[in-house]
């Protein structure tokens, strides 16, 4: 596997590779759930290219970017072990003119779409999100790019900025990877202590509840929320950011539940922010 740090580098290599070309791109720290995307990139395409990039733009001054796992050497195994061909890991100032601040350049706003959701208790993150994405797209040029479902909210933001901007890619979904537990697969899932990752679970449980009610005939939005409130307060830990109904596509309250409309949760375990859903 080749890895490369630089834009120009990343762009030779890629252009040697012949045939088509799934992107995966990754804040590192990688995962089952990561991995699952790569098998699902090699199925799809000739090629796989990967990218570890802990976009800076996309986390809050508050938020846990100086913590993010960094686990290169580790991650670039796991990827050479599943057949990726090339990473592209290049540092924020390779991404980043150093002398420019974020707010200086150019920045895809996908419109309301990325103030629901997270976009609501992460303020602009969808922001940086997008435009890391719409650059890396740019960069790599690839014929399908690989999200998965876990991150409901990126994926309605990326189907749109995709539609708005004419992206010549196809957008691929991998559904959610998750702990011989139910636990949802994630990079922060490391910062749990032993007690705070059994709490956790409460959110993959209060999403089955809501499930049962749904598949014994449960469709009023204020009722499956109520159930999977009520679910998550049975852990005193876990404080709730948001349960919400949603349209997957435009992410605006869905009244009644059907297929395409996405229970998705937020909450803090500790001081680790979790999020889960299921799509109906
Ligand atoms: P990151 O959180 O590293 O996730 C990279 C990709 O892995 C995303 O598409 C995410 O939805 C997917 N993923 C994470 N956990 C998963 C799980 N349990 N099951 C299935 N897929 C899972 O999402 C980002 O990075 C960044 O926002 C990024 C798109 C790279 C832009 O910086």
């Amino acid at each position: 596997m080749k890895i490369e740090q630089t834009i120009a580098g990343l762009r030779a290599a890629r252009r040697a590779l012949p045939g088509t070309v799934g992107l995966v791109p990754t804040m590192g720290a990688l995962h089952d759930g990561h991995l699952s995307l790569v098998r699902l990139a090699k199925a799809h395409c000739d090629h796989v290219v990967a990218t570890i990039f802990v976009n800076p733009t996309q986390f809050a001054a508050n938020e846990d970017f100086g913590k993010y796992p960094r686990t290169l050497e580790a991650d670039s195994a796991l990827l050479e072990a599943e057949g990726v061909e090339l990473l592209f890991a290049p540092d924020a100032a390779e991404m980043y003119p150093p002398s420019a601040s974020p707010a200086a350049t150019t920045q895809v706003l996908v419109g309301p779409v990325g103030d629901r959701l997270d976009g609501v208790s992460r303020p602009g993150h969808f922001i940086g999100v997008a435009t890391v994405v719409a650059k890396l797209f740019h960069i790599v040029a690839p014929d399908k790019a690989f999200f998965g479902q876990k991150d409901a909210a990126q994926l309605a933001v990326l189907r749109q900025m995709v539609r708005d901007l004419n992206f010549n890619l196809e957008l691929v979904v991998g559904p959610i990877v998750r702990e011989p537990d139910g636990l949802a697969m994630s990079s922060r899932n490391r910062y749990l202590s032993p007690k705070e990752r059994r709490q956790a679970l409460v959110l993959s449980r209060a999403l089955e509840a809501a499930q049962g009610a749904y598949e014994i005939g449960s469709r009023q939005a204020d009722g499956l929320i109520g159930i999977a409130r009520t679910s998550l307060a049975t852990e005193a830990g876990v404080r709730v950011d948001y349960v919400e109904l949603v349209e997957a596509d435009t992410l605006l309250p869905a009244a009644t539940a059907r297929p395409g409309t996405l229970l998705a949760i937020a909450a803090w375990v500790g001081t680790t922010r979790l999020i889960d859903n299921w799509l109906i």
